[in-house]
């Protein structure tokens, strides 16, 4: 819990903010030689859906441990959570989280990959499997409740990985490239379907991807990373109407975002490839 004892230091340089949901302020981190993170600076406001894209490496995986209460950043920074300040390990198991590399367990079905984190939270596993199963039909699930994961497509599987993060019932989402490895067919039905779902539950979501294209049709902003050390580039809101339609990709106002974010990440995709070639 965010107890008062726990509070950090004061903000050093305090500023009137919207209440958001989580705020993050002069974040660093630093592995061993490898600075990762450098003064970042987001904020999310409840219900929004803020996507994340930055060059391989510039820290938004750490970004998210560290939003998971995975990873503890370096002193110094301010991390809020619902207007109070807290360490990033008060917010262990108070967002849900699905991870870059979120693996599935061969050995359960579906629906118990799926309560897996409820089972861990202590949630009597007959109430856990009675929930997933009432979710399946929303998670295109339907009759796969006691399949196993390979006799799954790869849309499918990522949708068993979503529902476990989802089934496990906090206001924020952080979601870590979960289409990343989808043909482009089944990302784009994945896209409407994941907006089709957030539109119905109205949770908060912070989701990383490398597709400019998915960050601009999903989001409300667009964050663009650094190159390492990663902090926000640029801050753009997407003022697409809602529901977004498949056509919105073909559009102005869509190629007029992505032209711009398009080059906001090859400068830094660019500086990302110059730090590696001097480190080599
Ligand atoms: N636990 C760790 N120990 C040491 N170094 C780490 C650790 N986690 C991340 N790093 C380093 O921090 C930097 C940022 O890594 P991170 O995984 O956050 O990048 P990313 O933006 O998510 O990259 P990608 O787009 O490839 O997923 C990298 O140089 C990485 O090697
Ligand atoms: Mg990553």
């Amino acid at each position: 819990m965010l107890s008062s004892k726990r509070e950090r230091e004061p903000d050093p340089a305090p500023r009137p903010v919207a209440p958001g949901l989580i705020e993050l302020r002069g974040i660093d981190k630093t592995f061993g030689t490898v600075k990762a993170l450098a003064g970042l600076q987001a904020a999310v406001a409840p219900g929004e859906f803020v996507t994340v894209v930055g060059p391989s490496g510039c820290g938004k995986s750490t970004l998210f441990n560290i939003v998971a209460g995975l990873e503890e950043p370096d002193p110094g920074g301010v991390l809020r959570f619902e207007g109070r300040s807290c360490h990033a390990r008060d917010l262990l198991g108070r967002v849900s989280f699905m991870p870059q590399r979120d693996l599935l367990l061969p050995w359960r079905t579906v629906v118990d990959n799926a309560i897996l984190a409820l089972e861990i939270e202590g949630v009597p596993r007959r109430a856990a499997r009675a929930e997933a199963l009432g979710l399946l039909p929303e998670f295109g699930l339907a009759g796969f409740a006691d399949q196993y994961p390979h006799q799954l497509s790869g849309g499918m599987r990522q949708r068993v990985a979503l529902m476990r993060t989802f089934l496990f019932r906090r206001d924020l989402l952080l979601l870590d490239e979960p289409f990343g490895a989808l043909d482009a067919l089944t990302r784009t039905m994945m896209q409407r379907w994941l907006l089709d779902l957030w539109q119905r539950h109205r949770r908060t979501v912070l989701f990383i991807t490398h597709d400019v294209d998915e960050a601009i049709f999903l989001g409300d902003r667009v964050l663009v990373m650094t190159a390492r050390p990663g902090s926000v580039k640029l801050e753009q809101r997407i003022d697409l109407p809602r529901p977004r339609r498949p056509e919105l990709v073909t559009e102005p106002d869509f190629i007029r975002l992505k032209r711009t974010l398009l080059a906001a990440i090859e400068e830094e995709s660019l500086k990302s490839f110059q730090f590696a070639a001097e480190e080599t």
